[in-house]
C-alpha cells in the first residue's frame, strides 16, 4: 500500500450528495477527495452516482423521448399536423440518452479539477480513526485520512428472492434503461415512481404494460384526489394497474418471463417478454463500514445520523440515500452543502419540510407539504382551494387541460401546509409552494402575487385564491 495521503475532506460516493458535499467543500478552501467505484457503460469511471448514470438523467432522456413518439399519435392530430409514417428507432433514442449521461458525468469529473478535488476510482471502505481505504480498479489499495469523513453511498435496488435480477430478462432500472428493443409486453412490479415512470416510457412506445402492486392504494403518499386523476390517465394511456396483487414466483422460459401472481382472489399467471422489478431501494451500505469504525446502521442498513447528518463519531458525517428521508437526489444535493458548510463552521441546515417530490410522467404529479389525510391524522385544521387546467387559457391551448393544483392553508392562520399537483409542467410549478412554504407564506400571499397571463401558474394562482373562495374563473 502506497503512503497515506492526508486531507480535510474526505467524501466516499461521487453521487448527488457526494459530490455536492465535495464541491462545496473544495469551495470553502478544504483539501478535499472524493472516492467513486462506479464504471460507465464503456467501463471508464462514471462520477454522478445512480441519479447521473442510470437514474434520473437517463430516465428524463427516454422520457421525453417516448413523449414525442406518443404525442405523434395522440395530441399532434389536434393540432392539424399528420405524418404518414410513424416509426421509432430504439438505438438512436438509447443512444441519444448515452451522450446526455456521458456529458453529465464527464460534466463532475471537469467540475472537480476545476475545483482542485482528487478523485480516487475504486470501492472505499471507512475503517476506525476516519481512515479510508480504497480498493482502486487497477488492484492497487491507496490509504486516505480524511479530518473529516463523508458517508454519501447511495442505495441500491431491492431484489425479490423469487425475480432475481439477470440484466436481461428480469431487470431493475438499469436494465429497463438499455432495452434494445420495445418489447411487445412488460411485466413492473411495483407501481412506484421507477415502475410509473418507466413503464410509461416502454407504453408509450408500444409495449403492453401491466403493472402488479402489492398494496390495495395507488399512489398511497400522494393526495387522494391526485392519485385519482392519475389512475384514471394512465388506464386510459393503456398502463395496465393491478392492485392488491402479490407476485409470488416468476420463472425465466423460452417463451418469456412466467409471472405467478394472487389478486386477492386466485393465483394467477402471465407471460412477459420483460419483467421491471422495482419495489424500493435500500442503502448501499454493504461493505463500506470496517470493524470498530463506531458508525451504526439501524435495522434496514441506513447509517444512524443526527439532525445534521453527523453518525455520532468525530469528524464522520453521512449523507443522501444512505440515510434517513426521502431517497431524492435533491435531498442529498441539500445535505452535501449542508455537511460541508458545517465543516468549515458555517451554519448548515436542510429543511425536510419543504423538500418536492415530482413523478415525471404524463401527466406529470408534483406535490410539499402534507396531504389532507395527513392534516386529517394530526388533526390540524385546514383550509383547501384546488383549480383546474381545463379554466386555464394556456393549457388548454397547450392541449393539455387535465388535472388540477391544490393549495393546502392552515384554517387559522393561512400558512400554507402543502400543494398537491397533477398536469403540465407541474415539476416545475411545484417551487411555488416550496418557496411559499420555506418564507411561512400564505395561500393570501400567493393570492396577491402577480402572475404572468397567460401561462400555466395561473393554476396556482387561482388555487390559492380558491382557498378563501374567491378564484376569479371558477363559478
Ligand atoms: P417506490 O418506493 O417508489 O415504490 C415501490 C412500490 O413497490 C410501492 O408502491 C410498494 O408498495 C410496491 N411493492 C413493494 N414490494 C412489492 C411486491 N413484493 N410486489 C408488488 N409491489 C411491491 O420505489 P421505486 O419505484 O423502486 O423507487 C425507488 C426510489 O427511487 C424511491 O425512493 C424513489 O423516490 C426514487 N426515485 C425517484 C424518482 C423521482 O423523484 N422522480 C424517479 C425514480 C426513483
Amino acid at each position: 500500500m502506497s503512503e497515506q495521503q492526508q486531507f480535510d475532506v474526505v467524501v466516499i460516493g461521487g453521487g448527488p450528495a457526494g459530490y455536492h458535499a465535495a464541491i462545496r467543500a473544495a469551495q470553502l478552501g478544504l483539501k478535499t477527495a472524493c472516492v467513486d467505484a462506479a464504471l460507465g457503460k464503456d467501463g471508464q469511471p462514471a462520477l454522478g452516482g445512480t441519479c447521473l448514470r442510470v437514474g434520473c438523467i437517463p430516465s428524463k432522456a427516454l422520457l421525453d423521448s417516448s413523449r414525442q413518439f406518443w404525442n405523434m399519435s395522440h395530441i399532434f392530430g389536434e393540432h392539424g399536423i399528420s405524418f404518414a409514417d410513424q416509426k421509432i428507432d430504439v438505438a438512436t433514442m438509447i443512444g441519444r440518452k448515452d451522450k446526455i449521461v456521458k456529458q453529465f458525468t464527464g460534466g463532475i469529473a471537469a467540475l472537480f479539477k476545476a475545483n482542485k478535488i482528487t478523485p480516487f476510482y475504486g470501492f472505499g471502505q471507512l475503517q476506525p480513526g476516519n481512515i479510508v481505504t480504497v480498493k482502486q480498479h487497477d488492484g492497487s489499495t491507496v490509504e486516505l485520512k480524511g479530518t473529516n469523513v463523508v458517508l454519501a453511498a447511495g442505495s441500491d435496488s431491492i431484489e425479490l428472492p423469487f425475480a432475481k435480477f439477470d440484466g436481461k430478462n428480469i431487470v431493475d432500472n438499469v436494465g429497463a434503461l438499455d432495452f434494445t428493443a420495445v418489447p411487445k409486453t412488460l411485466g413492473v412490479i411495483g407501481a412506484g415512481v421507477i415502475g410509473l415512470e418507466l413503464g410509461s416510457v416502454w407504453n408509450r412506445l408500444g409495449a403492453k404494460v401491466t403493472v402488479f402492486e402489492a398494496l390495495p392504494d395507488f399512489l398511497a403518499a400522494a393526495d387522494k384526489e391526485v392519485a385519482k386523476v392519475a389512475a384514471r390517465e394512465f388506464k386510459k394511456q393503456g398502463l395496465d394497474i393491478r392492485l392488491g396483487t402479490k407476485v409470488s414466483k416468476t420463472e425465466v422460459k423460452a417463451d418469456g418471463v412466467h409471472v405467478t401472481f394472487n389478486d386477492g382472489k386466485s393465483d394467477q399467471e402471465m407471460v412477459v417478454e420483460k419483467l421491471l422489478v422495482c419495489v424500493g431501494r435500500r442503502a448501499a451500505t454493504k461493505g463500506l463500514l470496517a470493524d470498530g469504525t463506531g458508525v451504526k446502521l439501524d435495522a434496514r442498513g441506513m447509517i444512524e445520523v443526527d439532525d445534521h447528518c453527523h453518525t455520532g463519531v468525530d469528524g464522520v458525517w453521512a449523507i443522501g440515500d444512505c440515510v434517513r428521508g426521502p431517497m431524492l437526489a435533491h435531498k442529498g444535493f441539500e445535505e452535501g452543502i449542508e455537511v460541508a458548510e458545517l465543516i468549515a463552521g458555517l451554519p448548515g441546515h436542510v429543511n425536510y419540510d419543504t423538500i418536492p417530490n415530482v413523478i415525471y410522467t404524463e401527466p406529470e404529479i408534483a406535490w410539499v407539504g402534507k396531504t389532507e389525510e395527513q392534516l386529517k391524522a394530526e388533526g390540524i385544521a385546514y383550509k383547501a382551494g384546488s383549480f383546474p387546467f381545463a379554466a386555464v387559457g394556456r393549457a388548454v391551448a397547450m392541449a393539455e387541460p387535465i388535472g388540477f393544483v391544490k393549495v393546502l392553508a392552515d384554517a387559522e392562520t393561512d400558512r400554507i401546509l402543502g400543494m398537491h399537483l397533477i398536469g403540465p409542467n407541474v415539476s416545475e410549478l411545484v417551487h411555488e409552494g416550496v418557496i411559499s412554504m420555506e418564507f411561512n407564506g400564505s395561500a393570501d400571499d400567493l393570492a396577491r402575487i402577480c402572475h404572468a397571463h397567460p401561462s400555466l401558474s395561473e393554476a396556482v394562482h387561482d388555487a390559492a385564491m380558491a382557498v378563501d373562495k374567491r378564484a376569479i374563473h371558477k363559478a
